[in-house]
C-alpha cells in the first residue's frame, strides 16, 4: 500500500488509545473514521507527496464504498461470501506465526508502509503465502486494511494478487495472500544487483499487458467498478514465467457513479506516479490510475524510475524528462532502457511510447480508457522481439532509424505543454 493517513497527535501518548479507537471505529463502520490529516506513506526509497485536498473529502469519503459496503465488518466480508464464490479465510495468529516460523529472518521479503512481510508455509491449504502484519507503529490502519480485504473479496482476476486470508485476533491485524514467487516489477527494474541481467523486451510488455488487464478487470468488468489509485511497479508483482498481478488495495475507493464524473477525496499518491489533475483538486477518476499506468509502462520502456532524486534535477522526474522526447520521434531510441542493448523491435518501442505518451497527456479527458490500452498491449506483447528477424540496434542503426522516423507519418497525438506539474 503506497500511502496513509495519519492522525497529527503525538504518537507516543495516544498510540494504545488510537489503536483502540480504530478497533472499536472498524467493528462500526468501514468508513465511518474521523478526518484524518493526509500523509502519503514515507517510503524509505520513495519521495512522497503531502495531500493538499481536504475539500469536499470529508462529505463525500463516505460515499466513496458502495452502501453495500458502508456497514460492512470483517466477520459480514467473511459469512456473506463473496462474489467470485469462494471466501477469504480467517486464520490465527498462532496459526499463521507457526506458518512463518515465528517470524524468522530467513522469511523476512521486506517492508511497505503497511507493515513486514513473510513468506510462509500454510499447514492447514500446504501452501506457500506471503503474510503481511499491520506495522501497529505504522501509519497506516484498520481502515486500510479493512478495504484491503474488501477489495480483494469482491475481486478475482488472473491479474489481481489472490487474498487468502486474514488474522484480525486481538490487536493483531495481518493478511495473507498467495505468494509471488518473483517478487515486485520494481525490483527487477531497478538498482539490480551487479551482474544480474535485466528484463528483454518481451518479458517487459507481457507485463505491461497483464497489468493493464488487472486495471481494466477492476475498472470496468468489477461491480462497482474501482478506481486502484496505487498503481506503481513494486505493487506489481510477478509469479512464475513473469505472470504480473497487482497488489495493494489499501487505497482503492469505488468509481464515480450515475452523472458524477469523480470521487472527490484525499489526495495520496506517490511522486512520480500520482496524475496531476487529481494531485492539484483532489479528484479521483479513472484516468488519475490511467496516468500512473502510463508511468508504469514508461518506466519499463526506460528502465528510469518514476522519479529519481539521485538524477540531475531536469531528468527526476520521468514524465517531465519524457515529454519533450514524445514530441520527437527521431529521439525515441534515446528513451530505451540502455539494459536492453538494443534488443527491441524498433515498431515495437514506437508504439509502445505512444501507448505510455498518451496514458501520461495532462489533461485526463485525452488519456485513453483501459480497454483501449489492453488491446493496443495485447497487439504489442504478441509482436515478439526475434533476433533473428529484428537486428540488435546498434547506435549506427538507431540512428538510420531515427533518420527513417523523420519521413514516416507517426505522430503521438499529445496536446500537453512542456511543463510539468506533478
Ligand atoms: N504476495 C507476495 N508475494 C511475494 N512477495 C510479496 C508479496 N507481497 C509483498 N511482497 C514483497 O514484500 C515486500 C513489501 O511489500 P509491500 O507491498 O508491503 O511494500 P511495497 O509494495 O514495497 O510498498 P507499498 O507500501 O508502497 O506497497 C516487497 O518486496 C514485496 O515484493
Ligand atoms: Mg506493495
Amino acid at each position: 500500500m503506497g500511502c496513509f493517513g495519519c492522525s497529527g497527535k503525538s504518537v507516543k501518548e495516544t498510540e494504545e488509545e488510537k489503536w483502540k479507537d480504530q478497533l472499536n471505529q472498524s467493528r462500526r463502520n468501514v468508513e465511518d473514521q474521523p478526518p484524518t490529516l493526509d500523509l502519503v506513506k514515507p517510503k524509505p526509497s520513495e519521495s512522497v507527496k503531502e495531500s493538499d485536498a481536504k475539500r469536499e473529502e470529508a462529505a463525500e469519503d463516505k460515499n466513496q464504498l458502495n452502501p453495500d459496503m458502508n456497514d460492512l465488518n470483517l466477520r459480514d466480508i467473511c459469512k456473506g461470501g463473496k462474489s467470485n464464490g469462494t471466501c477469504a479465510q480467517t486464520f490465527t495468529f498462532d496459526e499463521l506465526e507457526a506458518a512463518i516460523g515465528n517470524f524468522r529472518k530467513d522469511c523476512f521479503l521486506g517492508e511497505g508502509g503497511f507493515g513486514k512481510v513473510y513468506r510462509g508455509h500454510l499447514k492447514r491449504t500446504n501452501q506457500e503465502v506471503a503474510i503481511k502484519q499491520l506495522d501497529r507503529n505504522g501509519l497506516q490502519g484498520t481502515k486500510e486494511f479493512i478495504v484491503e480485504v474488501t477489495m480483494l473479496s469482491l475481486a478475482n482476476h488472473p491479474n489481481l494478487v489472490k487474498l487468502i486470508g486474514f488474522c484480525a485476533e486481538r490487536d493483531q491485524r495481518l493478511l495473507v495472500y498467495e505468494y509471488m514467487p518473483l517478487g515486485s516489477l520494481e525490483a527487477h527494474l531497478h538498482d539490480l544487483p551487479p551482474r544480474r541481467k535485466g528484463l528483454d523486451w518481451n518479458t517487459r510488455m507481457k507485463i505491461a499487458a497483464g497489468a493493464a488487464q488487472g486495471l481494466e478487470y477492476l475498472h470496468e468488468k468489477l461491480n462497482p467498478p474501482i478506481i486502484y489509485r496505487d498503481l506503481k511497479c513494486s505493487n506489481i508483482l510477478l509469479g512464475d514465467g513473469y505472470h504480473p498481478k497487482l497488489s495493494d488495495f489499501g487505497l482503492a475507493k469505488v468509481g464515480p457513479s450515475g452523472d458524477r464524473t469523480h470521487v472527490s477525496t484525499r489526495v495520496m499518491g506517490t511522486y512520480g506516479y500520482c496524475a496531476p489533475d487529481y494531485a492539484m483538486t483532489g479528484q479521483l477518476t479513472f484516468k488519475s490510475d490511467i496516468y500512473s499506468f502510463g508511468v508504469v509502462l514508461l518506466e519499463l520502456i526506460t528502465g528510469r524510475k518514476a522519479f529519481d532524486p539521485v538524477k540531475d534535477p531536469k531528468e527526476q522526474n520521468l514524465v517531465a524528462w519524457a515529454r519533450p522526447l514524445f514530441k520527437d520521434r527521431r529521439k525515441f531510441w534515446m528513451m530505451a532502457d540502455p539494459s536492453l542493448e538494443g534488443k527491441y523491435p524498433v515498431r515495437g518501442l514506437y508504439q509502445a511510447l505512444a501507448i505510455a505518451a498518451m496514458c501520461v497527456q495532462e489533461q485526463p479527458s485525452m488519456r485513453p480508457v483501459i480497454a483501449d490500452v489492453v488491446t493496443a498491449l495485447n497487439y504489442l506483447a504478441s509482436q515478439k522481439y526475434d533476433p533473428s528477424i529484428h537486428p540488435v540496434q546498434s547506435s549506427k542503426s538507431r540512428r538510420a532509424s531515427s533518420t527513417r522516423a523523420k519521413s514516416e507519418e507517426v505522430k503521438v497525438t499529445t496536446t500537453d505543454d512542456d511543463s510539468e506539474s506533478n
